[in-house]
């Protein structure tokens, strides 16, 4: 496996997929990890991300220096080669100019890292300090016109650095220089699969329970399914799936979910209809995080009640997803949203968690639920929040909003599906944002309701752009929703990325 620390660079996920797309394991890790963490891993190379620091401020993000002398290969990329520069007495300082784009680099050296690459390519910058001075036993292998130091090896001790972002496709060779450094100069073999993974997962999922009970969250989306789908390939009937139907999901779900999951895959799964409970505890609050905490918090003390009921159930089974976790805080990357899987629990929790996704980016889980043999309108469901449409209902959930939500986007889908766009969509949805505006309707003034139509394409859900929906079907999904849903009198169309927005409203 390939052990990339976390620095704090926008791009530093981006890293790890590049590398498991081409067959090998890889595992984003803060920087902070130890030595001895380090040595578990076993890993056959290291990557040192890039990051918003500079190595020579006060409290700049540093890693064990003994990391260096374990001999095995390093690639510093950005503030890593920095970092690295700074360790063995070279000189960081700051550039006159941030170089913010692509650039030119001319190389010295077409061996190693640069192994039969062309000797002159584009590459993608982003820094605003920059090494001066390499230190003893390194060379420079390539320069450019406002980096001169743009790339560096000490060839022996197997330590290389690149001042710009190879993992970002703007990198004309990035994937062929990350090739080079995992498979010539790591000497990593191609065994990244998603049968290795279920095999490994399985193994480990029953070495962990043994002859104890899980009990699994199912939702119905993606994430759930698969995660109940690989522990029930685990443990069979020692995983019990609750679906809780808390009020909050789309038109016909919880019936879907009960017919695909306990009729077809003959599952234990308890339906649990908790609808007034959570609107009970959402009623007076409009603060989106404290949503989103509630929904949380009532999820698991849900499931605590129907454990104690089961008896003997030790462990919760959680979609969590590797974006999860990293959006949630780690140690480098600001909170953006508390999501709800992670930043909800309940500190008096009473189960150990299996979150067996937990290393897995959304694409990789469709690839796993297809390989368990998951149906692929289960595969390939749209990603839907954990807090449900409580979370599209801007300020207080009511049951009446709720009726509006579920049925334009019922309309919303149905359009969506018929016009063919459903898998080119990431997510498409509608939000209530709790305006009101003048219509006409016959001969009538309304003061009613606006919908907002949300679509956009993604690849992981960490960035976004909004859907070109024909402008033929917009209209037909307006008309619909106008004339169909009771208190819509106007339907708008979000046209904003992600980011400066984010793809849910709240
Ligand atoms: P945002 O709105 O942060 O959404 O751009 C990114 C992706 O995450 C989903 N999302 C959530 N999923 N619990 C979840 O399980 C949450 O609290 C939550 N908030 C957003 C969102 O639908 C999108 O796919």
């Amino acid at each position: 496996m390939i052990l990339v620390l976390d620095f704090g660079s926008q791009y530093n996920q981006l890293i790890t997929r590049r590398i498991r797309e081409m067959g090998v394991y890889s595992e984003l890790h803060s920087h902070k990890i130890s030595l001895e963490e380090v040595k578990a891993f076993n890993p056959k190379g290291i990557i040192l991300s890039g990051g918003p620091n500079s190595v020579y401020a006060e409290n700049s993000f540093r890693c064990d220096p003994e990391i260096f002398n374990l001999n095995i290969p390093v690639l510093g990329i950005c503030y890593g080669m920095q970092l690295m520069v700074d360790q063995f007495g070279g000189t960081v300082e700051r550039a006159h100019e941030r170089e913010y784009g692509k650039a030119t680099i001319d190389l010295s050296d077409t061996t190693g890292l640069f192994g039969n690459l062309p000797s002159t390519q584009t590459v993608w910058m982003s820094h605003s300090d920059k090494v001066i001075g390499t230190p003893d036993g390194f060379v420079v292998d390539a320069t450019s016109a406002s980096c001169p130091i743009a790339a560096i090896s000490n060839k022996q001790k197997g330590y290389y650095g690149v001042q710009f972002h190879p993992e970002v496709r703007h990198s004309e060779y990035g994937n062929d220089l990350l090739k080079n450094f995992i498979f010539d100069i790591c000497s990593c073999e191609k065994n990244w699969t998603m049968e290795n993974f279920i095999e490994m997962e399985i193994g480990k999922i029953q070495q962990l329970v043994g002859d104890r009970k899980v009990l699994c969250a199912l939702s119905g989306g993606v994430d759930s399914s698969v995660v109940a789908a690989l522990i029930h390939k685990a443990i069979g009937d020692k995983l019990t799936c609750i679906f809780v139907d808390h009020g909050l999901l789309r038109k016909n779900e919880a019936e879907s979910v009960m017919n695909t999951f306990r009729d077809r895959f003959q599952m234990n799964v308890i339906k649990v209809d908790a609808k007034d409970r959570f609107l009970n505890k959402l009623a007076g609050v409009s603060d989106p995080e404290q949503k989103r905490k509630i929904i949380g918090n009532e999820f698991i003390y849900v499931f605590d009640d129907e454990a104690e009921k089961l008896k003997d159930i030790e462990f919760l089974a959680q979609g969590t997803l590797y974006t999860d976790i990293i959006e949630s805080g780690t140690d480098t990357a600001q909170t953006i949203k508390s999501h709800h899987n992670v930043g909800g629990l309940p500190e008096d929790m009473q189960f150990e968690l299996i979150e067996p996704l937990n290393t897995l980016f959304k694409d990789e889980v469709r690839e796993l639920g297809l390989e368990l043999g998951l149906p692929e309108e289960i595969v390939w469901r749209q990603p839907f929040p954990g807090p449900g449409l409580a979370i599209r209902i801007l300020g207080e959930v009511s049951e009446d909003k709720l009726h509006i939500v579920r049925e334009s986007d019922a309309i919303l889908r149905d359009e969506i599906k018929k016009a063919g766009l459903d898998r080119a969509i990431w997510q498409y949805f509608t939000v209530l944002p709790n305006i009101k505006s003048v219509g006409v309707m016959g001969d009538a003034r309304t003061y009613d309701h606006t919908i907002a139509i949300r679509a956009v394409t993604s690849i992981d859900g960490m960035t976004s752009d909004w859907a070109r929906i024909p402008l033929d079907v917009l209209e037909k999904i307006s008309t619909r929703i106008v004339n169909e849903v009771e208190h819509i009198n106007r339907v708008v169309y979000d046209i904003t990325s992600k980011p400066p927005a984010t793809i849910e409203w709240e």
